[in-house]
Order: C-alpha cells, then sequence, then structure tokens
C-alpha cells in the first residue's frame, strides 16, 4: 500500500520516522507493507536518506492512482485545507496532526470523506501520541461524558513545570520547548492558550457530536503566570496547570481554557513537563485518565501512522464518526463554580476582602514583601466577578479546580 507524506518538518519527518523504522511491525498488523511513495516539500533537503521521495508538486501525488493514504503534517490552514479536500475528493483517506485544521473544518472535511468512501482521521490532533479519539469513539460509547478536562498543551505544561520545579525564567523555558520541537511556529497558539482551546473544541464536538466552534470558548493562557504565583502555589501545596474543559450541567454545556491551581488529590496534579493529561468523566464508568506524551516528533507521529494503519485495515470503507456542523450553543462561562486564588497589594489589615470575602483563607502574610493572597470558597464565577471588581488593589486571580 502507497502513501504519501505533506510536509517534512517536525511531525512529517517523525511519520517517515517511524513508517520505515516500525515497517515489519505495522505490515505484520495491516497484512502488507506500507510504502512512503512521496514526500512533499518545497524545501529540498540535499543529502537526507529519503531524499529520493521528495517532491514539491502535489498534483504528481494527487494524480497517483497508486497512493491511497496521505499523511497531512503541514500545519496551519493554507495550503492545508485545498490539499486535503482534493484528496479526499480523489478518495484518497487523509492522517493529519492538524489541529488547527481539523478545529475550523472538520465536519466538512469528514462530510467530503463519507462521499467518496474514504476517511478523514485524526487521531494525533489531540494529545500528541496519547490515544485518545479513539478510545473515545470507540470504547467509552456506553458513557454520557458529562466532562472532560485535560492538560493539552505539551509546551505550556513543559513550562510550568520547569517554572515551578526550578524556579526557571518563562522566556528560557520557552526557548528550551522550541527546540525541543514541542511549539506551534508561532508560540503564542501555546502560551495564549490558543492550541488548547483547538484541542478541547475538536474533542467537545467529538463528544457532542455537533460543532463546538473554538471562537466561542473563553480563553487565557499562561502568559500571566510568574514566580510569585508559584511561591503562593507551593505554600498551598498546590500546582499551577493550563487546563482545556468541556462540562454539561443540566442540559447546559460550558467550555473553557485557563490556568488552574490543583491540589495533588488531582490525577492531572502529577502530570508533568511535555506529557499532557486528559481526564473523561462518564455517568457509568467514573472517571478515566489518558496520559502520555502530548508533543514532540516521535509520540505525535506515532499517533499519525496509528491512523495510517487503521485505515489500511478498514480501506474502502467510509468512517462512521459522527460530527454534524450543526453549532453547540455554549452556555456563559460565569454561572460555572470554581475556588478562586487572589493576590492583593498592601497587606490584609488596610484591605476591603473581609467585607466581600469573608470566609477566605490569607496566605502569603509573612513571605513575600509588598502583598498578600486569599483562597475564596466556591462561588460561580459571575458572583466571583462581582466581588473581585470591588475588591482594593486587586492584583490577579486564578481559579482553583
Ligand atoms: N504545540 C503543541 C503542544 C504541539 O505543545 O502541545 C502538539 O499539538
Amino acid at each position: 500500500m502507497k502513501a504519501a507524506v505533506l510536509g517534512y518538518g517536525t511531525v512529517g519527518g517523525g511519520v517517515v520516522d517511524v513508517l520505515f523504522e516500525n515497517k515489519d511491525a505495522i505490515a505484520s498488523r495491516v497484512g502488507e507493507e506500507i510504502e512512503v511513495k512521496y514526500i512533499l516539500d518545497i524545501r529540498t533537503f540535499p543529502g537526507d536518506a529519503h531524499e529520493d521521495l521528495i517532491t514539491n508538486d502535489f498534483n504528481r501525488i494527487l494524480e497517483d492512482k497508486e497512493v491511497k493514504i496521505v499523511c497531512e503534517t503541514m500545519g496551519g490552514l493554507k495550503p492545508a485545507y485545498e490539499f486535503t479536500k482534493s484528496l479526499l475528493e480523489a478518495g484518497k483517506s487523509v492522517c493529519t496532526s492538524n489541529k488547527e485544521l481539523v478545529a475550523a473544518h472538520g465536519p466538512e472535511l469528514l462530510r467530503i470523506a463519507k462521499e467518496h468512501n474514504c476517511k478523514y482521521l485524526f487521531e494525533a490532533s489531540v494529545g500528541g501520541g496519547i490515544p485518545i479519539l479513539r478510545p473515545l469513539l470507540d470504547c467509552l460509547t456506553a458513557e454520557k461524558i458529562d466532562e472532560i478536562t485535560g492538560i493539552l498543551n505539551g509546551t505550556t505544561n513543559y513550562m510550568l513545570t520547569k517554572m515551578d520545579k526550578e524556579g526557571s525564567d518563562y522566556a528560557d523555558v520557552l526557548k528550551e520547548a522550541q527546540e525541543k520541537g514541542y511549539a506551534e511556529r508561532n508560540p503564542e497558539a501555546d502560551v495564549e492558550g490558543y492550541d488548547a482551546c483547538r484541542k478541547i473544541a475538536i474533542l467537545a464536538s467529538l463528544n457532542y457530536q455537533k460543532t463546538v466552534n473554538y471562537e466561542d470558548i473563553y480563553t487565557e493562557g499562561i502568559s500571566a503566570i510568574d514566580s510569585r504565583d508559584f511561591a503562593y502555589a507551593a505554600e498551598l501545596g498546590m500546582n499551577i496547570k493550563l487546563l482545556g474543559m468541556c462540562k454539561e450541567i443540566g442540559g447546559k454545556k460550558y467550555a473553557l481554557v485557563a490556568p488552574f491551581m490543583l491540589s495533588p488529590e488531582n490525577p492531572l496534579y502529577a502530570v508533568n513537563d511535555v506529557f499532557n493529561g486528559i481526564l473523561v468523566h462518564g455517568n457509568m464508568v467514573d472517571q478515566v485518565m489518558f496520559y502520555g506524551r502530548g508533543a514532540g516528533k516521535l509520540p505525535t507521529a506515532s499517533a499519525v501512522v496509528s491512523d495510517v494503519v487503521e485505515e489500511a485495515k478498514t480501506i474502502g470503507k467510509a468512517s462512521a464518526v459522527k460530527w454534524s456542523d450543526e453549532k453547540v450553543d455554549l452556555s456563559d462561562k460565569n454561572e460555572l463554580e470554581f475556588g478562586y486564588f487572589v493576590r492583593i497589594n498592601g497587606n490584609p489589615e488596610n484591605s476591603n476582602y473581609n467585607e466581600l470575602f469573608a470566609d477566605a483563607k490569607v496566605i502569603g502574610k509573612d513571605g513575600i514583601t509588598g502583598e498578600f493572597a486569599l483562597v475564596t470558597g466556591r462561588m460561580t464565577e459571575g458572583e466571583f466577578l462581582k466581588k473581585y471588581e470591588s475588591l482594593k488593589d486587586a492584583v490577579k486571580f486564578i481559579r482553583i479546580k
């Protein structure tokens, strides 16, 4: 069976490596060998072991009837969207790690694939090397899933872990994550939470079988998190993680992405470095956790190749994945309940915090100069924000899961 790879960057290079390195194991699962016939890239790679496979002509792949499966590892919308559409229309299945494209055009591409008896597969678009989409769609099928909460971005988790455990500087750890090949081309997508937002939009859409528009999801990143937040978190025995979550409460659906303080009882507390963790709560099974490397060349490539194997084993059969373009109306996140960690300039004696958060616990009086902090009880975000607006000399707040 012949395959092609679009984009010979970090993930594309990994896909080629996995397909060559694990050729025999893959062949024994599929029943025949999967051969990479083309690698598409606009760059040249003189001296590369697969130089002979590299082409800059997309039409060669599109028009080659032998090529049945194409791995799209280019990332971004242009030209990946047009290329994917043309390939699916030509009856070629596409396996991708491109969460941007899946979040923006998933239902349309799934429909085109179905119409042409091929598949659009995107296991690698969420959680890097972690199997999460197939388990969600094929295994947790007896469940009503009412919550999915995850650490969905490897770069920010790597950064937060280094800041927590080594007191590292934000800019230095971002550079390290980029060097390790975890970060997006524009790291704003990682640190501002946009990447996690697209991933939770994909998970929520597959769960609800309709479209959760990523632009409707309230999103905060980690760029405002600093060493003082970690000092307070340490005092509380907690750490700070960027979470993406979707929740259904009383028929209302919610989604958000934001940094949270977590206590050690939460299984996501122990998810460190580039690892991602996804907690799925079903009404029968209770909690199920998925854990593994959320970014990086070979883990992400492994997930793409798992889709190649899936397709090779079921070629000619359309996908049964249900994801319509009917929009999910998300409810206001201000209706959700959390606890809150709040930093305030000055000292407790001169603050009006008592009038607003009477039952709050005060921390940080001794360790950190010029300010103190509160841990509030649980309340709706709407109620909290109203009080927070009236709080004098507030510096910032972080939600507590
Ligand atoms: N930049 C992404 C991350 C890559 O750090 O998680 C994997 O999607």
